[in-house]
């Protein structure tokens, strides 16, 4: 697909306005829409006010330029010249495909359709249209136009070299595609769920305060930020709801169980940063949150966590969801892990990682504390995956 190639983004929002940016900012003409006019007003606003701080910074020529390559759009009838439409509206399986219904009626026949969706099954949205084969998902992380990570899932039906043009494309707009199967949560979003799931577990059974595993996972693992910052950042109305969806999609699966710890906090509005108070209050200074030093106790709370991070990241490999390489890289790039999940497995020891999961499934006899087979075969073969 060249520069000339008209681009159309559904849902002018946190995510498709970012995303509109980056195509924009690629050389494409975009068309904006969203079904809400006050949203479109904001989203030309807010554009307006990046570009000019971006030509103030000297990083394009003319603010003015760019936002010509515009068309903020009411009614689905502007995408009608469109070669690609990335959808980014609210996450609802029967809105989305209604959308996407509608948007067909008014494209070309090899107009490619692409999903921003963080959880939702491809496969069953592009089962809403007439031209199955012709969806796929395309999964920008927040901030679009700074986060250079795209997951490129392809629908069962999807055209095999629709994915080929997506890549080079992403190449061009200056991402770092990768591949994912259409499972639940792609890679991110299903390897990350032990980062927040097993320290909230590791919380409520009393181990240690959310000071202190934030700050074993930052200062031992060098994360930029533990899981309970990280959470209230992210908001409990995202983090808390993606988590249970991941697990229903996973058939209940014991591994991505929610916790009712944080579905408290939705529950009472205590949404994180944005609302002053989540599994911090951020009116008190970080001084006031307890922490222990004890060694042990931090070795204890880094290794199960690594644990179940890596083998999360061994299991996807397991099954086919991507391959080694992809899934370094999205975790590097799409959540900042200090280091790719299989490359830390190398380095700890697969037996060593084993030791700690078998444990902790001998301690609590659950189904969540399972190893994936593949790591179970590294370990007895001293291998290693990258
Ligand atoms: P948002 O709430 O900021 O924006 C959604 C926009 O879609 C709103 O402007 C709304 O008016 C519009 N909209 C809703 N229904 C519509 C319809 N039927 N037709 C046209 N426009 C409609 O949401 P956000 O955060 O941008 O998320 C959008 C999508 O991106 C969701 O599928 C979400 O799961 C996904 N996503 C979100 C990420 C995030 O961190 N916020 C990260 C990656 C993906």
């Amino acid at each position: 697909m060249t520069k000339e190639a008209q681009i159309g983004v559904i849902g002018s929002g946190a995510m498709g306005s970012g995303i509109a940016q980056v195509a924009a900012m690629a050389g494409h003409n975009v068309v904006l829409y969203d079904n809400n006019v006050s949203a479109i007003e904001k989203a030309k606003t807010g554009l307006s006010a990046t570009f000019q701080k971006l030509q103030e910074k000297g990083k394009i020529t003319s603010a003015a330029d760019l936002l010509n390559r515009f068309t903020f759009a009411d009614t689905t009838q502007s995408f009608a010249g469109c070669s690609l439409i990335i959808e980014a509206i609210v996450e609802k399986l029967e809105v989305k495909k209604s959308v996407f219904g509608e948007v067909e009626q008014v494209v070309s026949s090899d107009c490619i359709l692409a999903s921003n969706t963080s959880s939702l099954s491809i496969t069953s949205i592009a089962a809403a249209c007439t031209k199955p084969e012709r969806v796929m998902g395309l999964h920008f992380f927040n901030p679009a136009p700074l986060m250079a990570l795209v997951e490129i899932i392809p629908a069962i039906q999807t055209t095999p070299g629709l994915i080929t043009i997506a890549r080079d494309l992403m190449q061009q707009w200056g991402k770092l595609p990768v591949i994912a199967k259409d499972t639940p949560g792609f890679i991110v979003n299903r390897i990350a769920r032990p980062f927040y799931g097993e320290a909230i577990r590791i919380y409520e059974e009393g181990i240690a305060g959310i000071g202190t595993i934030d700050k074993v996972i930052t200062e031992t693992g060098g994360f930029r930020m533990g899981p309970f910052a990280l959470m209230d950042y992210i908001g409990h109305d995202v983090n808390y709801v993606v988590t249970e969806t991941v697990f229903q999609a996973f058939f209940y699966d014991p591994r991505y169980k929610p916790s009712f710890s944080q579905k408290r906090l939705l529950e009472a509005g205590w949404l994180g940063r944005k609302t002053g108070k989540g599994f911090y209050n951020y009116a008190q200074s970080a001084a006031d949150t307890d922490y222990t030093t004890d060694i042990n106790t931090g070795r204890g709370i880094m290794d199960r966590i690594l644990a179940m991070l890596i083998n999360e990241a061994v299991d996807a490999l397991y099954l086919g969801v991507a391959t080694v390489a992809d899934i370094e890289t999205a975790m590097t790039k799409g959540v900042n892990y200090p280091k790719g999940l299989l490359q830390w497995c190398d380095e700890w020891g697969a037996a060593n990682c084993l030791a700690v999961l078998d444990g902790l499934y001998e301690e609590y006899h659950e189904d969540r504390y399972r190893a994936s087979p593949l790591l179970r075969k590294h370990a007895a073969g001293n291998k290693k995956f990258v």
